[in-house]
């Protein structure tokens, strides 16, 4: 177990809880440091992690809709490949062959731990190799609690959950503490120089009197976390 406030040198961040994207269904935009993302899972179930604009006149990925394997930009509807992003139709020209220099920008993406992780140094290919430690960041059987929006750099948010009683777990990004007195995963994500978000995970099940208890606790912590008292 680390104990550090530093800023982590793993690349991989926790962007969103992986049951939030429905295979060849919705959309969900997302940050890491800064980095705006649509995040999405093709039909066949891959999760794809690209960067929110479109390569042809940049609209925004989030506006449009999965086609299958397929993501389709709501402006003119040009289509883009899960995995590598490479344009593959145009509608308005349906005999023309799909420019082959137009590419989505694409960031790793994987599944582990019940979270959808990203990497952003790794460009090109949706599935990266990831590291064993994102297997570990939330212990076998817990639950997705609630996603905490910060208004506060992270690493002030770093800095003040050892204060609340977090340690930094084995896992990048993963800090274990209590919560209303339920055994906590806080796994931190860094979006915008000044907005971070904490994805708690608990071992107390859902609609439990513990799983509430963990909700009003979780409001606190925000607060304890954007104003510190001095
Ligand atoms: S802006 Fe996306 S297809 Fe034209």
């Amino acid at each position: 177990m680390t104990n550090s406030t530093a800023a982590p040198s793993h690349p991989w961040h926790p962007v969103a809880p992986s049951a939030g994207l429905r295979p060849g269904a919705n959309i969900v935009a997302g940050f890491a440091q800064g980095q705006e993302l649509a995040l999405w899972r093709s039909a066949d179930g891959a999760a794809q992690a690209w960067e929110n604009r479109c390569p042809h006149r940049n609209v925004r990925f989030t506006l449009g809709q999965v086609v299958e394997n397929r993501l389709s930009c709501a402006y003119h509807g040009w289509q883009y490949a899960a995995g590598n992003g490479q344009c593959v139709g145009i509608p308005a020209h349906p005999a023309m062959p799909a420019p082959r220099n137009v590419c989505a920008r694409v960031f790793g993406a994987v599944d582990a731990a019940g979270m959808l992780w990203v990497n952003l140094a790794h460009e090109g290919d949706a599935a990266p190799p990831a590291p064993q430690a994102l297997a570990d960041a939330v212990p076998a059987g817990w639950h997705f609690c609630r996603t905490l929006t910060l208004r506060a750099g992270a690493q002030q948010v770093r800095e003040a959950l050892p204060r609340l009683g977090f340690a930094a777990g084995a896992a990048p990004g993963a800090w274990r503490g209590t919560l209303g007195g339920t055994p906590t995963v806080a796994l931190l994500l860094d979006a915008q120089p000044q907005l971070a978000f904490i994805h708690l995970w608990t071992g107390a099940a859902p609609g439990s009197e513990a799983m509430r208890t963990l909700h009003a606790a979780a409001r606190t912590l925000r607060g304890d976390i954007e104003q510190p008292e001095t």
